[in-house]
Parts: C-alpha cells; structure tokens; sequence
C-alpha cells in the first residue's frame, strides 16, 4: 500500500488517508459569519480532490473573537441551518470536515479595528506587534470565553463538521496565555507553564464536556513561538504530553508567531520561500511523548519526502499547496508523484483578504461572486 494512502483514526473518526488539508482562512463567509456558495464550493472541491481531513479555515467563537470581518462564525445558533449545508455538501463529495475554533485576543486583522472598541489579552500591555492597548482580561470574562469555546462546539457538531480543533497556535488568545512575554498574570492563569496552559486546558475540558468523548477534539499548536520568552519546545512538549493524558484525539504541530517574526525574525506560520517540512522535528519531539496521532504542518512539497515522513508520524498537512492545486491529494495517490505546484509566493494572503481565498495562477470565473 502506498503510505499516503494509509488511512488513521482520529478517536472515532475512521480519516481515509495520511493528507490534510491545514485550516485556510477562507474569507468566504458573510458579514454574519455565514458560509458562502464560494466557500462550499472551495471545500467541497478539496473533498472531491480526494483529501483525508478538511479542517475548514479559523470559525470565530464570538464577534469579539474575530479576526478578520469575512470569517466563519461559530458564535450563534442562527448559523447551524447555513453551516449544516456547508458540511453536507462537503460529505456529498466524499469529505471529512473539521471546524477549527478561534478567538483571537489581541492579534486581529487591522481591517477588524473598527469594530474592536477594546482589544484583550491575557494582561494589560501594548501589544508587542501592533503596538495597540491590550487589557487584562478579567476572570469572569475568561469563564466566558471558556464557555463560548464550547458552545461553538457544540454548533459545530449539530451543524454536522466530524470534528473541531482547538486553534492554540499563532499568536492567538490560547497562544498569548502560553507565552510568557504576553502572560503576566499574578493569578492561577499565570506564572508556570503550567499555570499559563490553565486557559488551554479549561477549554479542552468545556468542549470535551460539550460535545462528549465520541466527538473528535484536537488541537493545532505553536512548539516554539520563534523566540526566548515565548512558548519554547520543551514548555510545547509539556502542554502536548498533558493534553494527551486529558484525552485529545490529535495533535497538529505548527510554531511561529508574529512576535517572534517581529523580534527574532523567525519567520514561520506562512514563510516564504518554503523549506520543506520545515517544523518536523518539532512534531517529531511530541511524537516521542504522547499515544494520540500527531500531524506535521508546513512546507510539504514533495510527496516522496512526505512519503519517507510518514514511516515516522501519522499525517503531514498542507495549505497553499492545497489552494494552488485541490486536487493534489488524488495526483499523487494516483501515482503522479511530481512536487506540489504551489511556490510559496504567499499572493494567497493578499488575495484571501482582498477578495477570498484565490492563487494567482486560477483565473477567477467571470460574475463568480460571493
Ligand atoms: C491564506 C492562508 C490562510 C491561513 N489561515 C489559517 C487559519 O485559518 N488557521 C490556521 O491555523 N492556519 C492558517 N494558515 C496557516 C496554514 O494552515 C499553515 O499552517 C501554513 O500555511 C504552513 O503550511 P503550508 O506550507 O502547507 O502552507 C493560513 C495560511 C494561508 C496561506
């Protein structure tokens, strides 16, 4: 058998083979947060090009949660009847689709200040990117967040996605009480690690209780926030070694946040130019410690170095190559084992918040609209 084909399981859930596609905020939902025909076209086409797992991109747990003004949201029951479309469609072609939950603390699209009277975070600073007034998020409103995590899980279940992760990576909410340069808190949510990883357990602990043990639950996060101050891979390896213990389905492993592209010009989450499986050793040092599947994000190209990589973890997950090319998981299990076409030229970006998820090299179809 090839070995990308080889399929795992995450908990319950049977994945059909050893290629994901990596969250991509689409930019494709209404200004409440609906999903658009493009958005269900754009997954239903991976879902047709034959990926294992389609985690749908950032859906934000509340409006002050959001990171930018065209993402999904998760944050009221208004949206399951839409969602619920979105995920059969999906599964109408051969999909399995995982929504992945946010709240973006202080790190927000600078479109999104507008509507952001007060940004929070784990304590009161100027954030170290943007430079805006963070305030300290007090304890009831952590409860609260805690408990909007897991009433957007539950949407997302009802609305029929087959799992949710955890989205904990990035410089986000989860991410900033990880750090220590963001977390300053005197209370049980900081000091250690694991103090800091408190909010993040909370979380894991309110969505498991919501959506039961039978649902799959996993989490994407950041080993090593690209400098020293903020999460370090041995602090990353703790808070994997703990959540697996809890009872996590899987564990995607990125780094970088844009503090530490800010400060150390370790340039990761997106990086261009690529090098490929640029974060594996990373993934490799949570492997060694935790029984639940672990997946390796960023720069897979090269199918038969995927191919070599899965002797060692239990899936590699993509997202550029995935825009450039939806159907690049059929390509290269059918045999045609040429490397991704994308080039990492990150025109995706631009062209995901000007006008929704797009590659420079797709012609759009004329009067496509959102
Ligand atoms: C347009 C775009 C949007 C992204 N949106 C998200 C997102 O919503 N959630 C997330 O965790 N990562 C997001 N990422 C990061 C990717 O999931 C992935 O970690 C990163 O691009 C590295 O993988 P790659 O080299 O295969 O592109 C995004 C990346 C791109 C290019």
């Amino acid at each position: 058998m090839n070995i990308l084909n080889r399929p795992w399981k995450m908990g319950t859930l049977e994945i059909k083979n050893a290629l994901v596609r990596s969250a991509t905020d689409e930019g494709l939902s209404t200004e409440i947060g609906a999903p658009t025909q493009r958005l269900i076209n754009v997954l239903a086409a991976l879902a047709k090009g034959g990926v294992g797992l389609i985690i749908a991109g950032t859906a934000y747990i509340s409006r002050q949660g959001r990171w930018g003004n065209t993402g999904t949201g998760m944050d009221n029951d208004r949206l399951i009847k839409p969602l619920s479309l979105l995920c059969r469609q999906v599964q109408k072609k051969g999909g399995i689709l995982a929504a992945q939950l946010l709240h973006c603390g202080s790190t927000v699209n600078p479109t999104m200040l507008h509507e952001k009277k007060s940004l929070f975070g784990p304590s009161k600073m100027d954030d170290p990117v943007s430079g805006l007034r963070v305030l300290e998020l007090s304890k009831d409103h952590i409860l609260k967040i805690v408990d909007d995590y897991a009433k957007a899980a539950m949407r997302a279940k009802k609305a029929g996605f087959q799992a949710v992760q955890i989205h904990a990576a990035h410089g986000y909410l989860i991410n900033q009480f990880l750090s220590a340069s963001r977390n300053w808190r005197k209370d049980q949510y900081g000091g250690s690690p694991k103090n800091r990883a408190l909010f993040l357990y909370n979380v894991y602990e309110a969505v498991r209780g919501e959506v039961g043990k039978d649902f799959p639950v996993f989490i994407k996060m950041s080993a090593y926030d690209g400098f020293h101050g903020g999460v370090m891979p041995q602090d990353a390896v703790q808070v994997a070694s703990d959540l697996d213990a809890m009872g996590i389905d899987a564990i995607e492993v990125s780094a970088g946040t844009p503090e530490g592209a800010k400060k150390g010009g370790w340039d990761h989450i997106i990086p261009a130019p690529f090098k490929e499986g640029s974060l594996l050793k990373y993934a490799l040092q949570i492997k060694e410690k935790v029984n639940c599947p672990v997946i390796s994000v960023e720069g897979w190209r090269d199918p038969l170095k995927v191919t070599k990589t899965l002797e060692k973890i239990d899936a590699v997950s993509m997202s550029r190559p995935f825009i450039r090319e939806p159907d690049l998981a059929n390509r290269w299990l059918n045999g045609d084992l040429s490397t991704a076409l994308c080039i990492s030229c990150n025109k995706c970006l631009d062209l995901t918040l000007k006008s929704g998820l797009g590659c420079i090299f797709h012609k759009r179809k004329k009067n496509e609209n959102a």
